[in-house]
């Protein structure tokens, strides 16, 4: 198990001005930020990025979203990171995420929902490769 994770704060919860308070949120639950930046993904790298959901119906609405304004992405430490880091933003759709959790208290609908977290180890270091270089995480 590994102890780092890797999040994007959505163009939607920027748009909205909640990237502070989400930062904050994260910090303060204990994980650690070994990288961070802020950018904005092209159409083509948002494509890159969710490749691994390109048959899903929303793929094109996915990338549209995700390129439409900045985001802030991290890597981010903690014990146990992947899992709970997913606990901390709740379910996909915020509609059906418990009380408290980042979706449910920042985010708009299932297609904005504003923030995301990886889904496995493996995947963890891939998106963290994604955006990070070695001389941009500590
Ligand atoms: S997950 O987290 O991978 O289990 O969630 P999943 O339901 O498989 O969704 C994969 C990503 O697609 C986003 N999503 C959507 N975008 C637009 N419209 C609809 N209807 C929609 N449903 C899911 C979802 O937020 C996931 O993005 P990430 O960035 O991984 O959270």
């Amino acid at each position: 198990m590994s102890n780092r994770t890797f999040t994007m704060i959505k163009p939607d919860a920027m748009e909205n001005g909640h990237a502070g308070a989400i930062l904050d949120r994260i910090t303060k639950e204990g994980f650690k930020l070994v990288a961070l930046k802020l950018t904005q993904l092209s159409a083509e790298k948002a494509g890159e990025f969710y490749a691994i959901h390109k048959e899903r119906p929303f793929f094109g609405e996915l990338v549209a979203f995700m390129s439409r304004g900045p985001i802030i992405a991290a890597i981010l430490e903690k014990e146990n990171a992947v899992a709970s880091f997913r606990d901390l933003i709740g379910a996909t759709n915020p509609a059906n995420a418990a009380e408290g959790t980042i979706r449910k208290v920042f985010a708009e609908s299932i297609e904005a929902n504003a923030i995301h977290g990886s889904d496995s180890d493996e995947n963890a270091k891939i998106e963290g490769d994604f955006f990070f270089n070695h001389f941009e995480r500590v």
